[in-house]
């Protein structure tokens, strides 16, 4: 397009006007580098295609999945607190918590833990601490989280022994998919599972997961 400006302009240039067969030097100058560039597109949209196949396949990012399995209750034991007017819940919850890492990468978490709410609330707390996952391998990390005296809001007309504990148990494993410190992302994995603590026979059971990744 510059060339055919500069073209243009030459001819209208009455100075210039004389000298006719530089005019042509132009149009010869064009068509070398349309050669070089159809080469340089052609590599260009082949190694294009090379890596978008590698970014859709093994290079392809995928979520970890953390689950949980075998949510049970250790132990159990509740007491009514007269001047609070509601029954004290003390328990022991164990838990397997499974993070599989689809990736041809290694996924590296660290800070992981299990956390037990009570609407809404933090109750709980453990740590299940660092670790790394090969490629397309899970782990099972095993945890037992603990509260004591947790105040139940419970119906003023139910009877305790009726009563339904609803509970969350959320595992976070916050992590970083990593292939040998050039491609690295990082993500967090977390469950968040509602279980229901049956305070007259004293069962747990897990009920609905929720999963989320958060980047
Ligand atoms: C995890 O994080 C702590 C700091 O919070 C750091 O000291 C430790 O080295 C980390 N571990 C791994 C395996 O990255
Ligand atoms: C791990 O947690 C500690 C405290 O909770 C925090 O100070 C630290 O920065 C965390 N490390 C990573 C790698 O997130
Ligand atoms: C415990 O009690 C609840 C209702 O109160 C019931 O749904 C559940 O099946 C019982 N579980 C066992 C193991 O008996």
């Amino acid at each position: 397009m510059r060339e055919k400006q500069a073209f243009g302009k030459m001819t209208m240039d009455p100075e210039l006007s004389g000298t006719v067969v530089p005019q042509r030097v132009p149009y010869y100058k064009r068509k070398k580098p349309r050669i070089c560039c159809g080469v340089c597109i052609l590599i260009l949209v082949s190694l294009g295609t090379v890596a978008a196949v590698l970014s859709q396949t093994i290079f392809k990012f995928r979520d970890p999945k953390v689950s949980l399995k075998d949510a049970k209750l250790q132990t159990i034991s509740f007491r009514f607190d007269l001047a609070a007017l509601s029954p004290l819940l003390s328990i022991s919850i164990s838990a397997n918590v499974l993070v599989d890492n689809p990736n041809h990468y290694d996924f590296r978490y660290n800070n992981s833990t299990m956390l037990l709410k009570y609407h809404g609330d933090q109750v709980g707390v453990v740590e299940l601490g660092a670790g790394t996952i090969a490629s397309r391998k899970t782990v099972e990390l095993h945890s037992v989280i603990t509260v004591e005296a947790l105040k139940l809001i419970l119906n003023g007309l139910q009877d305790i022994s009726s009563g339904i504990a609803r509970l969350n148990l959320n595992a976070v494993i916050p992590g970083r998919v990593n292939l040998a410190h050039i491609i690295k992302r990082h993500v967090t994995a977390i469950v968040d599972c509602n279980i229901d603590i049956f305070l007259g026979n004293q069962t747990l059971k897990q009920n609905e997961c929720k999963r989320t990744i958060k980047l």
